[in-house]
This record gives structure tokens, C-alpha cells and sequence, in this order.
């Protein structure tokens, strides 16, 4: 009797041996991707009411790129991604999207320029998982939806007035309003006290804290949570006296964070640039825009010359205040400049701005402020300097 149980012990476990063989077999002979493209052929047989296409031989499909030193699998799963009658399948079966356009798809040939150029993933992969990321030692996880609007900096030197990137464009002018540039340096201009932003996209995750990142280890997730809220994201070590981050929170948009985040993924840094190179015919270059050169009055020079610089880095909007400084004496805020024309001669205010000040603290024994008043010397001309303190006068009668 003991010995019946045994033996059908044995046989049992024998059958589990075997089948989880033949799952083992299945996986290696039947790859996900031969699933994904069965799935294509028999739409595409329904779609052209062609039976015949349902048998389509399975095989990887492939773009080779030797000039961008890439090869890029993702037909092999998004197969119908030249096919318009497949416009209304849903993914991976889809037709790509003309992008506001049917000219983009000529204008960019798939089979010249591949995917990964504007969507990053991992060329090679043919798994979805390791084809879209994040897995390890692969860096550049998928790029969908609007952030894909970062990519055409890569071969646009300008997207002024570049069809299909409005939303970049939108992104810039945030970026400009904000005065971003008040605080961080792009290509070398601005003010470093916060980091140049033509490397963040560079950066490996592990030159980034993840310890207090919502979402998946990824350089564009902790971006995006980031602007989402600066001081959660980088507290600081608090016990050795290094403060939080000195970024302001602008309560920003869901919208808007993915605008920024794909206007970060814009820029690229020289190293990045020679790191994966881009052909010259690929290459359209730069058309300088004609500089705003006119302007009305002396005033509003000076308000251009204030976005120019980010001044509402630290002042805010229209110089009305509101950026919190900690540990600064008055407030913890960095002051408004609404009514400076009532403590200082034009002659003073220039002399600020050239000299640059740093704030006193509230508590001495406290850290220093994050934010001081950088020195403008080596980058403002006499006439802009002219024309800002005359903006700067101007903004106690209209408030
Ligand atoms: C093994 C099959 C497979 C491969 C290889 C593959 N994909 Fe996909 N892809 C899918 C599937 C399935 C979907 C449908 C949505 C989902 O399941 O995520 C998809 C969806 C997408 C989407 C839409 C994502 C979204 O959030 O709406 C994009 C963009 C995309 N793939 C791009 C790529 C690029 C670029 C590559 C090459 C680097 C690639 N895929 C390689 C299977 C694949
Ligand atoms: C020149 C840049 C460019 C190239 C090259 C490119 N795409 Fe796209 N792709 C985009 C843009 C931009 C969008 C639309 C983003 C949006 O939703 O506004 C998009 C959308 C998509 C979508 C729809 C889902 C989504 O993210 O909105 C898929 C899937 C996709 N692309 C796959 C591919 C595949 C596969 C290839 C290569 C055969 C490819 N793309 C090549 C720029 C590109
Ligand atoms: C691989 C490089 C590359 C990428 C990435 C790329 N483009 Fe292009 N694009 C080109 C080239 C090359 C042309 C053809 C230029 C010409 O004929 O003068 C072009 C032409 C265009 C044109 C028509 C000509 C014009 O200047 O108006 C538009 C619009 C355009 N691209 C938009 C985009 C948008 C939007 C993106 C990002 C989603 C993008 N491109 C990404 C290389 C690229
Ligand atoms: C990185 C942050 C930062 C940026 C950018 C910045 N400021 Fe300041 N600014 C400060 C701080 C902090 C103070 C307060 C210094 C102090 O308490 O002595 C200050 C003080 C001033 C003052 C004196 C205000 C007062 O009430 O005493 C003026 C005027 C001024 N800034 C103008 C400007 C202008 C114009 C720009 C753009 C060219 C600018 N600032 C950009 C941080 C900044
Ligand atoms: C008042 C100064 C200030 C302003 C204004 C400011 N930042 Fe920052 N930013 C910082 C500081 C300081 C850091 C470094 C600490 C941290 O990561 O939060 C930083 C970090 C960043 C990072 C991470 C970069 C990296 O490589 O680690 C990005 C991206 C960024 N800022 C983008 C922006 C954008 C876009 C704007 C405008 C919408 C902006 N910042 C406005 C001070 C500022």
C-alpha cells in the first residue's frame, strides 16, 4: 500500500517534470515576439480580407544602421508601423502615428533613421521587456507620447516654428518664464547654482538619489517626480547640515512636468553629442531667428533683459517675490523688487546687480541660504543694465 503511493508520487512529479520541460522548450522555440507577429498577420488577413497573409512566414525584422552605429528590432513586434491601412489597430499592431502630419513619416524614414533615435529602447532586444526598459546595464528606456517631442533636437538645431513641436516650443517658454536660467546653466549660460542642465540627460541613475523617487528607476521618472516636488525628492541630509533643494516648487501641471521633462531630454552636452553620432545629411541645421530688437520703450527692454537673465529665478514673477530662501534673514524668502526704487538710486540698484550680495541668516547658528544674489558683471552689457534698472523703477507704479 505505502509503496502504490510511491510509486504514484513518482509518477506524478514525473509529469510535472516533464511539462515544465516542454514550457522550458516552448519558451526558447516560441519567443514572445512570434506570438505578437502570428497576432499582425492574422489582422492584417482580416484587414485586407486577404486569407493568404495569415500565413506569412515569422522571422525577426530588423532596420540596420551602420551609420548611427545602431540596429533597431522594434518591427519585429510593431510590424504594421508603415502600413496606414493598420491605423486603427491597437498597439503594438498600430500604424505610427502621422504625428499632426502625413508628411512626417516621409520626411523621416523609418527604414534610414530607425526608432531608437527618437524613442530610445534597446535597439537589439526582441523581447518587449528588454526592448522598451528599464532592465539594467540599459539606460535609455522607452520614450512615448509627448515626451517623443525631445527627441527632434537631436537632428533640428532649431525648433522654432518646426511643425510637431509646439509642445517643445510651449516647454521653452515655460522655461523662460520661470527664469530657470536665473539658477541652472544651459550650454555654459546662466548661473550655477543649481546644476548645468545640458548634462542631467547624460547622467547615469546612478548619479541620482532614488531613495525618495515615486515610480521606476529611471533618469525621466526621477525628472519628472522631481519637478513634481523638489524638496521631497532631494531633502537633504538634514543631521550633517546639507539642506533640501533650493528649487522653488512651482505646483506644476501634470501637463507641464511632462513638457519640462521633455524639454530637459532636449538638451544634450557635447560628450552626449559625440556618443552617439548623428550623420550630417541626417542633420538639419541651425537658421538663426532674427533677435528681438526693438522695443517700445526703455522699460520693456528692461523686462526683456530681466527673462533674459532669469531674474524670476529667484524673484518671481515680475519681480513680485514669493521664493523661499531658508534660513534667509527677512522671512526666509528672497526679497520682491516691487518698490526697490524706494531704497536704492538707480546707481545702487546697478551696483547690486553687478556685484552680486550675500543674504544675512535669521539664525546664526543655522545653515546659509541656498539662494544669494550672484554677481552679473562678466555677463551684462552697460545698455542692458540701463534698460533692467529702468524695469526694475517701473514695477513700483504698476503694482
Ligand atoms: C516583443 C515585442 C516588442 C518589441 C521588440 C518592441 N515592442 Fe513596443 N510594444 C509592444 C507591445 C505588446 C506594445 C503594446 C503596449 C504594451 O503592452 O506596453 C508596445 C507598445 C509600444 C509603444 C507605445 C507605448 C505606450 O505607452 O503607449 C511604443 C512607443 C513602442 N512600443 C515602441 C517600441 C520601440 C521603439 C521598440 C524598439 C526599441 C519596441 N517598441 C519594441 C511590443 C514590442
Ligand atoms: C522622427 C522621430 C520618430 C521616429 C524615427 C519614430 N517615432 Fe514613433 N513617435 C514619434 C512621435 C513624436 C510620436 C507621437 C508622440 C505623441 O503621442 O504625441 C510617436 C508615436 C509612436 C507610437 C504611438 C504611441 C505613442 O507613443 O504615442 C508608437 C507605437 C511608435 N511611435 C513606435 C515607433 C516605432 C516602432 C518606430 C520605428 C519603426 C518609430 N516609432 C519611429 C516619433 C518618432
Ligand atoms: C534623425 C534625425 C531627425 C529627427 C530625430 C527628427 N527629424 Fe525632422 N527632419 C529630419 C530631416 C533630415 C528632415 C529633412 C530636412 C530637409 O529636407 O530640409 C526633416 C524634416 C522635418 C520637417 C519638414 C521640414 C521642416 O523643417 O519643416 C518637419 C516639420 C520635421 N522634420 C519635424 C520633426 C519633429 C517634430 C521631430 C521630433 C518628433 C523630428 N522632426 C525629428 C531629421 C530628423
Ligand atoms: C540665484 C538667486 C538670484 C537670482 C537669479 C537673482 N537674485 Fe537678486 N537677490 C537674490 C537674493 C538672495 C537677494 C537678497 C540679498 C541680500 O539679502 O542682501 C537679492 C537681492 C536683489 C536686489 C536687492 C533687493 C533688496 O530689496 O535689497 C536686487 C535689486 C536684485 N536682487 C536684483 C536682481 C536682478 C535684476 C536679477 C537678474 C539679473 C536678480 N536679482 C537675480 C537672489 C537672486
Ligand atoms: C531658485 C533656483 C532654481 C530655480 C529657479 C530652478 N532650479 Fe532647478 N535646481 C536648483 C538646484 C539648487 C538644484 C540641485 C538640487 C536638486 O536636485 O534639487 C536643481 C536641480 C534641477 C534638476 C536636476 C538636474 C540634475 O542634473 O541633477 C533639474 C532637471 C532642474 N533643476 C530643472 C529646472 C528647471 C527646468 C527649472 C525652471 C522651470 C528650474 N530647475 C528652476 C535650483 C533651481
Amino acid at each position: 500500500m505505502r509503496r502504490g503511493i510511491w510509486n504514484r508520487l513518482f509518477l506524478a512529479s514525473s509529469f510535472g517534470l516533464i511539462a515544465f520541460l516542454i514550457f522550458l522548450i516552448g519558451q526558447e522555440t516560441l519567443p514572445e515576439w512570434r506570438g505578437v507577429q502570428a497576432e499582425y498577420y492574422r489582422r492584417l488577413a482580416q484587414v485586407t480580407q486577404d486569407p493568404s497573409k495569415a500565413r506569412t512566414p515569422l522571422k525577426v525584422q530588423q532596420i540596420h544602421l551602420p551609420e548611427f552605429r545602431r540596429t533597431d528590432r522594434c518591427v519585429t513586434c510593431h510590424v504594421g508601423i508603415d502600413n496606414p491601412k493598420m491605423k486603427d489597430q491597437p498597439q503594438p499592431f498600430a500604424a505610427h502615428p502621422d504625428f499632426s502630419d502625413p508628411r512626417f513619416l516621409a520626411e523621416h524614414p523609418f527604414n534610414e533613421i530607425g526608432c531608437t533615435i527618437c524613442h530610445q529602447g534597446q535597439g537589439s532586444a526582441t523581447t518587449k521587456k528588454h526592448a522598451h526598459g528599464p532592465v539594467s546595464h540599459w539606460e535609455e528606456p522607452l520614450l512615448s507620447g509627448e515626451l517623443t517631442v525631445g527627441a527632434c533636437t537631436t537632428c533640428h538645431q532649431n525648433v522654432q516654428g518646426l511643425r510637431g513641436a509646439e509642445r517643445l516650443v510651449q516647454a521653452m517658454a515655460l522655461f523662460e518664464e520661470k527664469g530657470c536660467i536665473g539658477c541652472h546653466t544651459l550650454h555654459g549660460k546662466g548661473m550655477l547654482v543649481g546644476p548645468e542642465l545640458a548634462e542631467t540627460w547624460g547622467k547615469s541613475v546612478d548619479q541620482f538619489d532614488f531613495r525618495y523617487i515615486r515610480g521606476e528607476k529611471t533618469v525621466t521618472h526621477w525628472v519628472m517626480d522631481h519637478f513634481r516636488d523638489p524638496q521631497r525628492t532631494v531633502p537633504g541630509y538634514p543631521a550633517l547640515g546639507v539642506p533640501e533643494s533650493a528649487m522653488p516648487n512651482y505646483e506644476l501641471t501634470e501637463e507641464e512636468i511632462r513638457l519640462l521633462t521633455a524639454l530637459v531630454l532636449s538638451f544634450h552636452s557635447e560628450e552626449e553629442k559625440e556618443e552617439r553620432p548623428v550623420p550630417a545629411r541626417y542633420k538639419v541645421p541651425y537658421i538663426p531667428q532674427p533677435a528681438e530688437t526693438t522695443f517700445a520703450s526703455p522699460v520693456e527692454r528692461g523686462r526683456h533683459v530681466f527673462q533674459k537673465y532669469g531674474c524670476a529665478a529667484c524673484h518671481g514673477l515680475e519681480g513680485r517675490g514669493g521664493i523661499r530662501n531658508k534660513n534667509m534673514d527677512v522671512g526666509e524668502e528672497v526679497p520682491a523688487l516691487l518698490y526697490v526704487s524706494d531704497g536704492y538710486s538707480k546707481d545702487e540698484l546697478k551696483a547690486i546687480i553687478r556685484e552680486g550680495r550675500y543674504p544675512a541668516k535669521a539664525d546664526s547658528a543655522g545653515p546659509s541660504p541656498a539662494l544669494w544674489m550672484p554677481s552679473w558683471k562678466e555677463k551684462i552689457s552697460e545698455e542692458e543694465l540701463d534698460a533692467l534698472v529702468e524695469y526694475l523703477v517701473s514695477l513700483k507704479s504698476v503694482s
